[in-house]
């Protein structure tokens, strides 16, 4: 535990799949950190030397624990920090809209054990304004002026769980202060730690940076979305149609249908947007809410080709077996927030199916209260169920050989070799 009065250089508030990696990172860099959170289980963990998120291993705590990096449930070390970095979540309410209590709670926490010369720094993905019009009135609570006695700054947080190549230190990192002053203070914070930084001209512009990004996503993928409906219907290959494009070497980047987006970032962050722009300027951010019908609409689209395909071989979905191979939002990681798996198999069970599934990184699956049996032998799987659907391709998975074995499997996304008893989405 760090000594009343020793000075830390960082405290990274939320230690999750954004917060841990940071500390990692600072760690590495020389610094003394401490992470806190409000979550007690996390943070005993973290003590035990485990990792509870995909990209830092157990391993990784270990030799952060050996750094002295220390995870506390007590907010007092902020007073000790030279900088403070939060990174909690921000969710959706049940109503659709933002839900940044927990940014609230943390810059409550914050602003109870400000000193003077702190600098602090927003990373939550939220948004453009609120470092400014929720963040600053509380801070300047304590007295401090910005800009003068602390320092403010928004950079949004660009991890990609999984990515082999991209990285904390080597994904440049885009960070806007409250004033000229918050910016520097930010950037000199930020050079311990990344290769590049990318001053924005405010908190607002890095804020919207971060929207963009993800928006920008969002809506190629809805895109791809429509055509892989149509070019079904047109008997057009359309993953191969995506790497004919991709060959142009200027002005295209390739995206692809699958069976919905899922994660923290791409079904969440574009709805910050359009709710602030419906509730600032009142009218829709119409490319979001085209976005999300589509992306909304997919697993729905998955189970209605689960059936037409069954229907093909002379079965009902009823009483059918459905093996889905891979239930993670994204290939070799096992997060499974937002996952687009959970809706198919809600709608398949609904309808009478006998949902089954594999995933080398979940041992255990639950939709919506009900648990699903996870199978033990996945080729013995494939050979029984009436068909299986590749939700996920997870690298481990041997596709060739899983796809002759299985006598009806629809790949939903493009990963398959050619067989007679594979369909493609
Ligand atoms: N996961 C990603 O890939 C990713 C990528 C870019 C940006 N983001 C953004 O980063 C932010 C954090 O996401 P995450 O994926 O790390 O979330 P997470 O759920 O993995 O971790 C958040 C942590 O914050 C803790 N926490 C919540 N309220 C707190 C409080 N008031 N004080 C202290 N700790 C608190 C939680 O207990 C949890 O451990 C979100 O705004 C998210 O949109 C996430």
């Amino acid at each position: 535990m760090t000594l009343a009065g020793e000075s830390l250089d960082l405290v990274v508030i939320g230690l999750g799949y954004v917060g841990l990696p940071l500390a990692q990172e600072a760690c590495r860099s020389g610094l003394k950190v401490t992470g806190l959170d409000v979550n007690a289980g996390v943070v005993a963990t973290l003590g035990e030397r485990r990792s509870h998120v995909d990209d830092l291993s157990d391993a990784d705590v270990e030799a952060m624990l050996a750094a002295g990096f220390v995870a506390t449930t007590n907010p007092a070390v902020i007073s000790q920090a030279k900088t403070v970095v939060i990174c909690v979540p921000t969710p959706l309410a049940d109503d659709g809209r933002p839900d940044l209590g927990p940014v609230l709670a943390a810059a409550a926490t914050v602003a109870g054990h400000l000193t003077a010369g702190t600098l602090v720094i927003l990373e939550s993905t939220t948004y453009p304004g609120t470092t400014e019009e929720l963040l600053r009135p509380r801070l300047e609570e304590s007295g401090l002026r910005i800009g003068v006695d602390i320092f403010l700054a928004f950079s949004p947080e660009r991890i990609d769980p999984g990515n082999p190549v991209y990285g904390f230190r080597n994904t440049p990192k885009v960070v806007g202060g409250s004033t000229p002053a918050c910016t520097a203070a930010a950037t000199a914070f930020y050079r311990l730690v990344v290769d590049e930084v990318v001053p924005a001209r405010g908190t607002r512009e890095a804020e919207m940076a971060k929207l963009l990004e993800n928006t920008y996503r969002h809506v190629n993928i809805a895109l791809v979305n429509e055509m892989a409906r149509f070019c079904h219907e047109l008997d057009i290959d359309l993953w191969d149609v995506i790497r004919c494009a991709s060959t142009k070497p200027f002005g295209f980047q390739p995206f692809y249908p699958g069976p919905g987006v899922g994660g923290h970032c791409i079904p969440i962050d574009p709805n910050y947007l359009s709710y602030q722009v419906q509730a600032a300027l009142g009218y829709p951010f119409r490319f979001v809410e085209l976005a999300q019908e589509i992306n909304n609409g997919m697993p729905s689209y998955v189970v209605h080709r689960i059936q037409n395909a069954l229907n093909d071989v002379a079965k009902p979905l009823r009483g059918s077996t459905v093996l889905l191979m891979g239930v993670t939002y994204k290939a070799d990681i096992s997060d499974q927030r937002e996952s687009p798996a959970a809706p198919i198999a809600q709608k398949l069970a609904e309808q009478g199916a006998r949902v089954i599934f594999h995933d080398p990184y979940v041992p255990f699956w639950t939709v919506k209260g009900l648990e699903l049996n996870r199978v033990a032998v996945l080729e013995e799987a494939v050979e029984k169920a009436d068909i299986t659907v590749l939700l996920q391709s997870h690298s481990v998975y041997d596709l060739e050989t899983l796809g002759r074995l299985a006598p009806l499997l629809l790949d939903t996304r493009g990963a398959m070799p050619d067989l007679p008893s594979v369909e493609r989405l």
